[in-house]
């Protein structure tokens, strides 16, 4: 990137400041007393495996145009880092519930080693068929053929981190627990920063790029954009997620809207609405079954 692009995210200051997840004052004692539900469950083992999973996202972008951009990667290998804390408090959240399926390697003195179930991680891993398939080539074909790849990866990586961050929210309004909604606003804290980075990436990127490309990123949202976890979790799971999160009331639908605004005001993507696209597809197919 130019220097004359003016990128609004203090990267220094993120760098310097990156740090994992701060969970010392949650009271994991406290986490069996309290009621969860089972789409409450549902949620914090899909969350869990889609944080733990960021490792194998990072590695698909670092095989594109985007490993030759150093504030990128350096950004980046703070950012995985972050993420993998995200996965572990989810992990230790469910086991302080009483939940580890399969039940996992314990040490001698009952400690959880790290990372923690790495058993359900790698068969996650081995039915995703990662490390033996070409899922990579399109990535790098799209990257070779399309100058502006990073553009796309960075606005593709906002409407991520903004669809995380507003799902840690909508669960803290779906669930009594409060242990998890002090564990979420935690996380939610990070997500706000990775969120800031990859919008001022992408609104720079896109600000000063051709039309055709900022026509090019639209159409290709419009055409393959798919929530976070879709490729790792299976339709149906998507679905029942985004339908507990977002599909039983008024207000789970303008949390979608206000997603959608924000998406918005990235240059060239005014009025395109994704989330509440998937929402409405999501109802649809839920009232088809
Ligand atoms: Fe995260
Ligand atoms: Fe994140």
């Amino acid at each position: 990137m130019s220097n004359s692009t003016v990128v609004d995210f203090d990267l220094d200051r993120y760098l310097r400041a990156s740090r994992r997840l701060d969970l010392t004052h949650i009271d994991w004692d406290a986490v069996p007393s309290h009621g969860l539900e089972d789409g409450d469950v549902m949620c914090l083992h899909y969350m869990m495996d889609i944080e733990t999973h960021t490792v194998i996202y990072l590695r698909d972008l670092l095989a594109t145009r985007a490993a030759g951009d150093p504030h990128i990667t350096a950004f980046l290998s703070c950012w995985v880092y972050e993420e993998l804390w995200h996965g572990e408090a989810f992990s230790d959240f469910l086991r302080a519930y009483g939940i580890e399926v399969p039940a996992e390697h314990k040490l001698p003195d009952g400690r959880t080693p790290l990372p923690t179930r790495p058993s359900r991680t790698a068969r996650l891993r081995e039915q995703l068929g990662v490390g033996h398939k070409l899922s990579l080539i399109p990535t790098m074909l799209g990257s070779m053929l399309f100058r502006d790849f990073i553009a796309l990866h960075m606005t593709w990586g906002a409407i991520n981190e903004l669809s995380t961050l507003t799902a840690y929210h909508a669960l803290i309004r779906r669930t009594e627990h409060p242990v998890l909604h002090q564990m979420l606003r935690r996380v939610i804290q990070d997500e706000r920063r990775h969120f800031a980075f990859y919008r001022a990436q992408a609104r720079a990127r896109l600000s000063r790029a051709p039309r055709r490309t900022r026509r090019l990123v639209r159409r290709i949202l419009e055409s393959f954009w798919t929530p976070v976890g879709a490729g790792v979790k299976s339709e149906r799971e998507v679905d029942a997620l985004v339908l507990y999160l977002f599909g039983y009331d008024e207000r789970g639908r303008e949390m979608v809207r206000e997603m959608d605004g924000t998406v918005s005001e990235i240059p060239g993507l005014g009025g395109l609405s994704l989330l509440e696209g998937y929402l409405d597809e999501a109802l649809e197919r839920d009232r088809g079954a």
